[in-house]
């Protein structure tokens, strides 16, 4: 057995606890060790290792010194994901970090290029594409069966946040809106099945500005909270987006691909037990189902998966299925679709191997 592969949670919020759940759940656990967490509110990392283990640190700068650490999970809000990932990596450690991978395309290129040259292994959320059905539609796709793919159509409507989370108002702003926050789930899954987005033309608003927070107060949005986005990729695919904290329920969780010789449809994007079916040919039968038809959205996605692909990456000395180099290409095409919503242009993307 090789020796433990340690990481510490830099940020004790919401998603920590979804993180550490899912890691504490797997029957194997591969010898992959929550060494503990930090946070700079006062208490939050005692509570997070006081229910998952390891130790808490006093601060950022106090993991980055354990020698003992393999590895950084940022978890912290927005803002914070590229000068933590570059606190950490300047410290010698592999980071995984949430989506998006930072505020700026610039900055996301420094943290590749950073990574890059320190040989460390720099992983971005999301993660979902190590689904096992995210997994399946990707060799399917390779595979041919469904001829050449044409088009894709995907849905990420993703209700208001003001009618689940506390921190709502600055949610919407630290996270830039939907686009920002949960367009790189269908994104992420599209760039790495079709490769690059040469250009984007976009549409979007802030439909509803004035909203109601849990705590009855009133508060303004000024981002985004709609964006209907048509991309065009160098393989040639087009696909048309639909990003939403527009709406209060929505059945729109799903995406499509139809090809020269077929047509696939995955009944929940983020899911990894979404159900998917399969018409071949001249057929309009859905003759292929496999999956779990009654998972409800944002059900069935492991949170401990970009853990343990980061762990496994850094062992097997391979890049991350979920690398930042995907990342970066999901942030600059995010920044090229909000470009091109509020100008009404058509934005072109830069090239990058
Ligand atoms: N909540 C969700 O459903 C969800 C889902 C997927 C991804 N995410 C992403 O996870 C990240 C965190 O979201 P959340 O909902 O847990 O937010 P949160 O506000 O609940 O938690 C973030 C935590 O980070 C801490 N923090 C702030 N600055 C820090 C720093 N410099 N160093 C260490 N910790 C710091 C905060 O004190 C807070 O405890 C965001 O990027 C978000 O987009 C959230």
């Amino acid at each position: 057995m090789s020796r433990p592969f340690r990481f510490a949670v830099a940020g004790a919020g919401a998603i920590a606890g979804f993180y550490l759940d899912y890691c504490q759940r797997r029957a194997d656990k591969e010898g992959i060790v929550l060494a503990g967490a930090c946070d700079p509110v006062p208490g939050r990392a005692d509570t997070l290792t006081a229910k998952y283990g390891g130790r808490a640190y006093a601060s950022m700068e106090a993991v980055c010194a354990d020698p003992d650490l393999d590895a950084v999970v940022i978890l912290a809000p927005p803002p914070q994901h590229a000068p933590l990932a570059k606190q950490a990596l300047q410290a010698g450690k592999h980071v995984l970090l949430e989506k998006p991978l930072a505020q700026s395309v610039d900055d996301g290129r420094t943290l590749v290029n950073l990574a890059a040259g320190s040989g460390l292994t720099l992983a971005c959320s999301p993660f979902i594409l190590l689904g096992d059905r995210q997994q399946r539609v990707k060799k399917l796709l390779a595979g041919g069966a469904l001829g050449r793919p044409v088009l894709a159509v995907a849905d990420q409507f993703h209700g208001a946040l003001e009618m689940w989370h506390a921190g709502a108002a600055q949610f919407y702003r630290d996270s830039r809106g939907p686009l920002f926050d949960v367009g790189p789930y269908p994104l992420s899954l599209l760039i790495d099945w079709f490769g690059p987005v040469a250009s984007v033309s976009a549409s979007g608003g802030t439909l509803i500005p004035d909203r109601i927070g849990l705590d009855g107060k009133p508060f303004r949005v000024d981002v985004l909270d709609f964006v209907s986005a048509h991309l065009r990729f160098r393989s040639g695919v087009l696909a048309r987006v639909d990003i939403s904290n527009v709406d209060r329920g929505s059945n729109l969780h799903g995406l499509e691909i139809h090809g020269t010789a077929g047509s696939l449809s995955l009944s929940r994007l983020m899911d990894f037990n979404a159900e998917m079916t399969i018409a071949h040919g001249n057929s309009h039968d859905w003759v292929e189902r496999e999956g779990d038809p009654s998972a409800k959205p944002a059900n069935g996605v492991d949170w401990s998966a970009g853990v343990y692909e980061l762990a496994r990456a850094v062992r097997e000395r391979r890049a991350p299925a979920n690398s930042a180099s995907l990342g970066l290409r999901v942030l600059q095409t995010v920044f090229a679709i909000e470009e091109a919503a509020r100008s009404g242009k058509h934005i072109a993307i830069e090239a990058f191997s």
